[in-house]
């Protein structure tokens, strides 16, 4: 007799962003020929441009031609690919062989697959809030105990706050270590073992400094512990002084796993690539340098027929000098955006945070106003979605997050209604 996987309705609510969607729905139905502004996902809208573009067009022309067609790749990404994505770690000063590099179909994918590679009793910790991905699927995989409404936590999970009062960054020394606790009957004293990170942050846009993350890096190696850093949005980091990448911190390649994205990058959000970073000196307790790397490739191997060959071709273009500049453009494009939203809503009284160093804006509700309420009255009033704070955990309650990703002039209609036709309650 088969059995569904029970751990399923242990999940708190449906995916963040399809829920919101129902909403919108739910609101054009019944408001016919209203015009919606999206500043809710982040997803890119500018049109990939020419020299990269070229990349994809010379990937899809190459399978017209006999002598030049391929079917399947190796599932690790394209040889070619591989060095070139080694090579720019060179850029951010952080050494990278091509045998550690995966690539894949996008980052999302990686973050949500990484933790089958660990044991089901590994304790995780997570930044609240955080990009639902890292909570859910470890919900999925049994991971964790029961959602607790009152506080919004599931049992087992440790939640790192990340707070205004700390700048919205985690520190280790912030872990809710509940001693004693008893957890799926398999441990006493929790103790993170894989620690989820994501810098810049989605969705509070904060950047970890070298110093934050030198701390988590030592934690990590104290414990045997792992980081799963998602690097998706470090092409926004403008400030010199804040790292792009894990393994700019020393010792990182011991105890870190970086997953990386070409999505917010190039407009690669529905083109699919990605790549994820297992290096060979990464051990754990019960494993030797090298076999995480190894039982990552089995997995991928198994579950996975290798990126689409045409985007690792346009892959290839984004990672030149000419396409990493189209990228710059893109990235100033957002950013711009981003400016504009932070400034309308500033004008208005309304405290925001983010949007230096990331293509988020993270805003504080006005009169401590709940997530989901501030996301009815900005759809309702101002036709503006957004992304209530709630919805990324506990701690991102009273908050709401606005994506810089939209056509500039769209985003300024957006911003110019929010400041028109949002009640001030204020
Ligand atoms: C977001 O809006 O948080 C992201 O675009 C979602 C994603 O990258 O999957």
């Amino acid at each position: 007799m088969a059995k569904i996987n029970s751990n399923y309705a242990k999940l708190a609510a449906g995916y963040l962003f399809p829920e919101i969607n129902k909403r919108v729905s739910a609101f054009a139905s019944a408001n016919p020929g209203v015009n919606v502004y999206r500043l809710g996902i982040g997803n890119t809208t500018e049109a990939i441009p020419a020299h990269i573009l070229s990349g994809l067009s010379f990937g899809a022309e190459k399978l017209g031609k006999r002598e030049t067609y391929s079917g399947y790749g190796d599932e690790q990404g394209d040889k070619r690919l591989r060095e070139a994505i080694a090579n720019y770690y060179l850029d951010v000063d952080a050494k990278i062989a091509p045998n550690e590099v995966f690539v894949s179909d996008g980052a999302k994918c990686d973050s949500a697959n990484i933790q089958s590679i660990f044991s089901r009793d590994n304790v995780i910790a997570v930044q609240d809030p955080a990009y639902p991905v890292y909570i859910d699927t470890n919900v999925i995989a049994g991971r964790t105990g029961k959602f607790d409404s009152k506080s919004g936590q599931y049992e087992g999970i440790i939640y790192m706050p990340c707070t205004e009062e700390e700048g919205f960054i985690p520190n280790v020394s912030s872990f809710r270590i509940k001693t004693g606790e008893k957890f799926h009957g398999l441990r006493i004293n929790l103790k993170a073992d894989l620690i989820y990170l994501c810098s810049p942050n989605n969705p509070t846009g904060a950047v970890m400094n070298r110093k934050s993350l030198e701390n988590f890096v030592q934690y990590a190696r104290e414990n045997k512990s792992v980081i799963i850093f998602d690097a998706a949005y470090s092409w926004y980091v403008k400030d010199p002084d804040l790292p792009k990448s894990i393994y700019q911190i020393e010792g990182a390649n011991e105890c870190a796993i970086e997953i990386q994205s070409f999505s917010k990058l190039a407009g690669f959000t529905g083109v699919r690539l990605g790549w994820a970073v297992v290096p060979m000196a990464l051990a754990v307790k019960n494993s030797k340098p090298g076999q995480l790397n190894g039982m990552w490739n089995r997995r991928q191997t198994t579950f996975f027929n290798g990126a689409s060959n045409i985007a690792q071709e346009g892959g290839l273009y984004v990672l030149s000098p000419e396409g990493r500049s189209e990228c710059g453009g893109l990235v100033n494009y957002y950013m711009n955006n981003a400016g504009i939203i932070r400034k309308g809503l500033e004008s208005m009284g309304i405290k925001v945070y983010g949007e230096d160093n990331a293509p988020y804006v993270w805003m504080k509700n006005p009169n401590g106003m709940k997530s989901w309420d501030f996301f009815d009255k900005m759809l309702k009033e101002a036709r503006v979605v957004t992304t209530p704070g709630a919805g990324f955990g506990p701690s991102g309650e009273g908050y709401t997050r606005l994506s810089a990703f939209g056509h500039t002039e769209r985003v300024q209609e957006a911003v110019e209604s929010i400041k028109k036709n949002l009640e001030r309650t204020w």
